[in-house]
């Protein structure tokens, strides 16, 4: 559930943006929809332009002429209706714009279309209408935040941009008389709606979505505080317009108006970049087929190699000895320090020893009682509400964040019964911690420092859940649920810093590992229309999409090796491996091995499920396993179930394969 007062983040707290808002920077409609994607924490880049001079620029990106225009891998929202359902169908339930409820949700879109009909162009057109003769005021305020040189353009040709302005919003005595009346229209269906429910906001104690695009719609004629660009003071107004604003100010709905920005509108974020790169030079050059490549040659090589300090092991049996002498080759140094930095020990950073034993049990008693029909009946309707929305608005859908990634992130929070303050906040900050605890290196202290401040408000988070849950005796039965039900030794029930500490381990553990192997998954399986047409005859069979998806995993691994130390001098096939040597035990090679995998090129989906190690294998498998079983193949089926007619190319946020845009044929009508 969302909350209000959120702490700042910095710029490099928050995730590269995903969405483009193509703007007139001083246009309501782009004051809303900045708002609620900083009310929802998702990350943009403003695209900032002078009224009018924003066309080419919105015609560009394939949009019309009114803005927004919000441009992400998959889909273009053209002005305030598309982004606002386009924004609601990616919300989670619990932060929809328009409720959750249909009833609620019916009820909401028609106040709401109500209320654009009546403002959308009344208020710029009644606001132009008194200012454009003002240049001394109007100037700064359309060209805050543009480039330079658009306000260039209309420092000199001033006189020609305000007589265009004029005709494109309509200046007619008719319309110029209409405005006010339309605005006050609205005004008095907020005001009618209050009163009948009788509440500080139309959303109760606190704003909702609608007070909240009643209230940036109106702004403009309104001046709250804390307006995302710069507008007129009041005092510079001319006498006609600002009797106007004094007359709605002084109303109830003028009220409602302050409030909501007092109350919730939060501060605007930094100014953020998409990344204009998809991929580095690195992942340019290794892709699918080179590490593939890669794999079989080290697997064909045979023998474990060593280097010095280093050891590469990718022989099936070896790996797996690798993976089950878990003493003379030990997990503790490699991930250990990590997690000591972000949360403290957990089960994947320890070697055996009393607290691994402890806490290992205390793990999977929590995570074994997980009720796999009640995920799989969730993941399916959650995918299949994703991709319903997606091909109502289009026929492209990001399978990477747009699909898999809030998938993950819902059957996380829901599995674990931590939600974060919004979605967004969830997949922040948990990326920030794997990136940190998995991929970086130890000398990226940008890395370090966010995954620092992460883990320090996901600490916040789960105290306070944890608190909430004791003090007010909730039993939920979820991970968190039942790990404060577990006792310890003495009978007492675990302490809420062991429950904090396992779950901080599973939550880093699902997200990050769930969101890019789906893409990468249907990468594989959807490049080769042949091998698509076999699998699609399969998407009703729940095993072999298994198989199919291990397959896939084997082709383009989501984690190819797996690392580990050796605290002493020991032997590895015959060949000595010295002490404190790293070894990096390289999975996906073992899964080309002909010894284990016959005809090891070839994609099929009957091969035993338990010789795959995309998951690893001895002490440490992944304990999300029946997790995976169920969310991978689902995910994968639901979306193979529509017909794919062409597949983009992987786009990469740092080290994370976060775009893949899939365009899907529509049946025909
Ligand atoms: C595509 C999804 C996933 C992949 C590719 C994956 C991969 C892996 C791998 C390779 C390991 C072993 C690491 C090593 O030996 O060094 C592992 C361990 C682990 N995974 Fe996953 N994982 C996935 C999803 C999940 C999920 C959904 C959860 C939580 C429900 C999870 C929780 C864990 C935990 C707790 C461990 C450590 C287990 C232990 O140390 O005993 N993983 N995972």
């Amino acid at each position: 559930m969302m909350r209000e007062a959120q702490p700042v983040l910095l710029a490099e707290d928050f995730d590269p943006p995903r969405y483009v808002i193509v703007s007139a920077r001083v246009s309501p409609m782009v004051e809303l929809a900045r708002w609620l994607f900083e009310r929802h924490r998702i990350p943009y880049e403003e695209e900032g332009h002078a009224p009018l001079l924003h066309v080419p620029f919105t015609w560009w990106r394939r949009g019309g002429v009114e803005v927004p225009v919000v441009v992400s891998a998959a889909q273009t929202w053209k002005g305030a209706r598309e982004t606002l359902h386009g924004l609601d169908s990616r919300l989670p339930g619990g932060e929809r714009l328009f409720g959750d409820e249909p009833a609620e949700r019916e009820r909401s879109i028609a106040l709401v279309e109500q209320l654009l009909q009546r403002l959308l162009l009344q208020v710029r057109r009644l606001a132009y209408f008194h200012l454009l003769p003002l240049r001394r005021v109007v100037f700064p305020v359309v060209a805050d935040g543009i480039p330079w040189w658009e306000r260039a353009v209309i420092a000199i040709a001033f006189p020609i941009w305000r007589r265009l302005m004029g005709r494109a919003l309509d200046f007619s005595d008719a319309a110029i008389a209409d405005a006010p009346l339309k605005i006050e229209e609205a005004f008095a269906i907020v005001e009618a709606e209050l009163m009948a429910c009788g509440t500080r906001f139309l959303g109760g104690d606190a704003p909702n979505a609608v007070d909240i695009i009643f209230s940036a719609l109106v702004a403009p004629l309104t001046l709250p505080d804390g307006y995302g660009s710069k507008l007129p003071a009041r005092e510079a107004l001319p006498p006609a317009l600002r009797q106007f604003v004094d007359s709605l100010r002084a109303r109830r709905g003028g009220q409602l108006v302050l409030d909501t920005y007092a109350a919730a509108r939060p501060a605007p974020q930094p100014r953020l970049q998409r990344p204009r790169r998809d991929r580095t030079l690195a992942q340019r050059l290794l892709g699918p087929a080179v590490l593939r490549a890669g794999a079989r040659a080290a697997v064909a090589w045979g023998a474990p190699i060593v280097v010095r300090q280093f050891a590469l092991v990718a022989r099936w049996t070896d790996v797996r000895y690798v993976l089950e002498q878990d003493l003379a080759f030990r997990i503790e140094p490699i991930n250990g320090p990590n997690f000591h930095t972000i949360s403290g020990a957990f089960v994947l950073g320890l070697d055996r020893g009393p607290q691994f034993a402890r806490e290992r049990r205390q793990m999977y008693d929590a995570v074994s009682r997980i009720d796999v029909a009640d995920l799989r009946a969730r993941v399916r309707d959650e995918a299949d509400r994703i991709l319903t929305d997606a091909l109502a608005a289009g026929d492209r859908i990001d399978v990477g964040h747009g699909y898999a990634h809030p998938v993950a992130a819902r059957t996380a929070a829901y599995l674990f019964g931590i939600h974060g303050p919004t979605e967004a906040d969830l997949m922040r900050v948990c990326r920030a911690l794997f990136h940190f605890s998995f991929l970086a290196n130890a000398n990226e202290t940008r890395v370090t420092e966010r995954a620092r401040r992460a883990a320090e408000e996901l600490r916040g988070w789960m105290v306070d859940e944890i608190e909430r849950r004791r003090r007010d005796r909730i039993a939920i039965d979820d991970v968190l649920g039942r790990l404060l039900a577990l006792q310890d030794e003495t009978g007492a029930p675990i302490d809420g810093e062991t429950a904090r500490r396992i779950l901080v381990g599973l939550l880093v553990g699902a997200i990050d590992t769930t969101a890019p192997t789906v893409p990468r998954i249907v990468y594989v399986l959807a490049s080769d229309p042949a091998l698509l047409a076999r699998v699609r005859r399969d998407v009703d069979d729940p095993r072999k999409m298994t198989g199919w998806c291990w397959e896939a995993l084997r082709m383009w691994s989501a984690a190819p090796v797996v690392f580990r130390r050796t605290p002493a001098p020991t032997t590895l096939a015959g060949r000595a491996i010295p002490a404190d040597c790293k070894v990096a035990a390289f999975t996906q090679a073992a899964m080309f091995d002909r010894g284990i995998f016959p005809r090891p090129r070839q994609l099929s989906s009957g091969r035993p499920l338990q010789h795959y190690m995309n998951f690893g294998a001895g002490l440490h498998p992944c304990a999300g396993r029946d997790v995976n079983g169920v969310q991978l193949p689902e995910l994968v089926s639901r979306l193979l179930k529509h017909d794919i007619a062409a597949i983009g190319k992987p786009r990469f946020v740092g080290p994370f394969l976060d775009e893949l845009v899939v365009t899907i044929k529509r049946p025909r009508p």
